[in-house]
């Protein structure tokens, strides 16, 4: 891609990384993921604000961008760690080795982590909360926000024109041909919407509690645009990134939506009969939405960007060897550590010779404090009773969600 001129001697340097990796290493990125780094030319330093990592040409692309501004390595002064991540970091031994007078800026935390990632021990300031740095006609800010995405995090602060670059925070999933909020087309929209959900639920919501904190500090802070490290720029609408932040950091206390997500798997079909009973028993209950997710065919980053908005979660899962079937216990596993806590669920599934999933379900139910509405589990495929069995419990959750809320 090319640099984004933000506004005179300010730039976004994006970076594409493309759709067959896998961000985190764990999660897919069918639409891609950007690393945005930004540079700022004041009239006396030239700053770096984050990098990127050797990574499916992530360093090269962003280099070509610094070479088309005519900047080069020993013309950078300061390089800002806003977060230690190596999506950000990774290549920043590069630039260091080109330039080795060029100072580091980072949160005290980010300190042993240069030195434990990169061997970096020099030119390194620990910046406080609320420290400024003049660089002639600018004045960066640095504002603390631990924990969005690691401890070490904190966000930089563009003064003069009120400019907040917040890596990991307000980013999404996606590559957007378009990088500002007012430039994006409908079909960009449809795919920023969603992708940032998957990004909070993904990477974020672990931290919803740090994030609100965080959102409560920039309170105070006036923003003309948001320039997050992932996706597109918001200067059109800034308040908009905060306010879908909010609601998705919020549903980790209870405001969720009035949805369940019904993620199911199957070996030989017997516990796939139930799904239609189930999807009918929610369905018989208006203004309550069902997401449906088979797994292991769906990666479970899908099923936790749902999890997390629902009220209620239903699912099914048929015992293997004496225990849930693996693919659920994985997903049930990384809803867990996503702090998927406080909602509703119910279960069904078959056993062939002997039961078993319950007895390993059961401790994910009190470790993320579900409330557990009960469970259709038969031997074999269902009769009629089991299936009418499924649709009442299905209904159930469904009307306790509406009357609740
Ligand atoms: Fe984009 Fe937490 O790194």
């Amino acid at each position: 891609m090319n640099p984004d001129k933000i506004i005179e001697n300010v730039f976004r340097l994006p970076a594409t990384v493309c759709c067959k990796e896998l961000f985190e290493g764990i999660w897919p990125i069918p639409n891609g993921v950007m690393i945005n780094s930004y540079l700022i030319k004041g009239s006396e330093k030239t700053v770096l604000i984050d990098y990127v990592k050797d990574w499916d040409g992530a360093e090269e692309e962003v280099n070509s961008e610094l070479d088309e501004l005519n900047i080069k390595e020993r013309d950078i002064d300061y390089l800002v760690v806003n977060h230690m991540e190596p999506d950000h970091t990774g290549a920043l031994v590069d630039i260091v080795n080109k330039n080795p007078g060029v100072q580091i800026l980072c949160s005290k935390k980010a300190v042993p982590l240069l030195e434990a990632f990169y061997g970096l021990t020099s030119n390194i300031h620990a910046v406080s909360d609320g420290e400024t740095l003049d660089i002639g006609d600018k004045t960066l800010k640095f504002i603390m926000t631990p924990n969005v995405h690691w401890p070490e995090t904190m966000m930089t602060y563009l003064v003069e024109d009120k400019i907040l670059f917040s890596c990991d925070g307000f980013g999404s999933y996606g590559i957007y041909e378009n990088s500002f909020d007012d430039q994006l087309t409908k079909e960009e929209w449809d795919l920023l919407l969603p992708e940032t959900e998957r990004y909070f639920a993904n990477i974020i919501s672990s931290f919803s509690a740090f994030c609100l904190r965080a959102i409560d500090k920039l309170e105070t802070v006036e923003i003309n645009a948001i320039c997050p490290s992932h996706g597109v720029i918001w200067r059109d609408h800034p308040e908009q990134a905060v306010a879908i932040y909010k609601r998705l950091a919020s549903y980790a206390k209870g405001k969720r939506e009035k949805e369940i997500t019904l993620v199911w798997s199957s070996m030989y079909g017997n516990t796939k009969t139930l799904v239609d009973s189930v999807i009918k028993g929610i369905e018989s209950v208006p203004g309550v939405k069902v997401h449906v997710l088979q797994v292991p065919q769906t990666h479970e980053s899908y099923v936790l960007e749902k999890a997390w908005r629902s009220e209620g979660i239903i699912v099914g899962m048929p015992t293997y060897e004496y225990k849930m079937f693996p693919p659920m216990y994985s997903v049930l596993d990384q809803m867990d550590r996503s702090h998927i806590t406080n909602r509703k669920i119910a279960r069904f599934g078959s056993y062939g010779w002997s039961g078993g999933a319950l007895k390993q379900f059961l401790p994910f139910v009190d470790s993320m404090k579900l409330d557990f509405l009960g469970e259709v589990e038969y031997q074999g495929s269902p009769s009629e009773e089991d299936k009418k069995k499924a649709f009442e419990l299905a209904a159930t959750m469904a009307k306790q969600i509406i009357e609740e809320q």
